[in-house]
């Protein structure tokens, strides 16, 4: 199986191939086998962050692949508790010394705010944190910065504080939880909106229960899964699907062959929510499992 070969253009004229490998795993097993697939499938764009700790199974089974460092694009985020001035240079190196390299190639925020609604001087944990990272790029131990769970409140801040812009955003959405202001004031800003949970990460309403997916699927011949990746494509974002098997991993490739109506596109954008799964960056952020030091 060949790899991606269709590409987004960033805002510093770098590219990322349009689909990228998401390597959040819910139970924290090791899966570097996993990983090691999808390098044999062809992915060569991996999403991980200090929160998954999945870091080191990608660095893992990136050593043994035996694939160039320069053949593949990493992606890290640095958790809520690792935001700060003091903080973010000590958690880049975890990330590095856990992902077994020198430079990671996008380094985000994963988190906008640290507390959820108490959390009033997050704007100005934002931009230390920045700036902080920005002194991880002039050092070379980063090629680019982005953004996570950044709503247009958020990334404006960023934008208006920054001397290195994001060049991404991750952020939900699939059919169903399309969020079509945030993903078009990234838009308007030049920085690429990227989809987590592109699948609705296998919920049945997101899937197999949907009228309006299952229809589509009749209608195009492909997967449901097919039908969420080709949607986000046409609109321009950039998903990081995650799978377990081989069959999944090819089949979440192969989406460059048809296309969706205008028409069809304006259905599943217009869908009711659906599988959304209940993250809002501003209220409601996800607790950290362990230590960072202690992986
Ligand atoms: N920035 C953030 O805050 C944030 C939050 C969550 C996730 N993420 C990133 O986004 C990535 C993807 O999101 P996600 O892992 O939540 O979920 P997802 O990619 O939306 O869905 C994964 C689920 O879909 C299934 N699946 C994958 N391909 C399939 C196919 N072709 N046919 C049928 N089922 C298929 C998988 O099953 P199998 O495993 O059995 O293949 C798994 O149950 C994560 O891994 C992570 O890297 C980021």
């Amino acid at each position: 199986m060949s790899g991606i070969t269709e590409y987004y253009t960033l805002n510093d004229k770098s590219r990322l191939p349009k689909i990228g490998f998401g390597t959040y795993n819910e139970e924290f097993a090791d899966n570097k086998d996993v990983i090691l697939q999808a390098i044999e499938c062809g992915y060569r764009f991996f999403d991980t962050a200090s929160l998954y700790e999945t870091e080191r199974s990608l660095g893992n089974a990136l050593r043994e692949s035996g694939i160039n460092r320069s053949e593949v694009i990493i992606e890290t985020k640095l958790w809520t508790d690792e935001m700060g001035t003091e903080n973010v240079a000590k958690a880049l190196d975890r990330s590095l010394n856990r992902l077994q390299t020198d430079y990671v190639d996008i380094y985000m925020i994963h988190w906008p705010r640290q507390t959820g609604k108490d959390d009033e001087n997050w704007k100005e944990l934002d931009t230390d944190t920045w700036h902080a990272m920005e002194k991880l790029v002039d050092e070379g131990k980063v090629r680019r910065l982005g953004l996570s769970n950044f709503l247009p409140h958020h990334l404006k801040n960023i934008l208006d504080n920054c001397r290195i812009r994001p060049v991404v955003d991750q952020l939900e959405l699939h059919p169903g939880y399309s969020q079509e202001n945030a993903v078009s004031y990234c838009h308007g800003s030049e920085v690429l909106p990227m989809a987590w949970s592109p699948l609705g990460r296998g919920r049945e309403n997101a899937t197999i229960g949907n009228s309006i997916l299952i229809r589509l699927s009749e209608k195009y011949g492909k997967s449901i899964q097919q039908i969420n990746l080709r949607f986000l494509l046409q609109k321009g974002v950039l998903p990081i699907p995650k799978a377990s098997t081989p069959e999944h991993m090819k089949s979440n490739m192969d989406v460059f062959d048809f296309e969706l109506t205008d028409d069809d596109l304006s259905m599943l954008s217009c869908m009711p929510q659906t599988a959304w799964l209940g993250e809002h960056p501003d209220f409601n952020i996800p607790d950290r499992k362990s230590n960072p030091n202690q992986r």
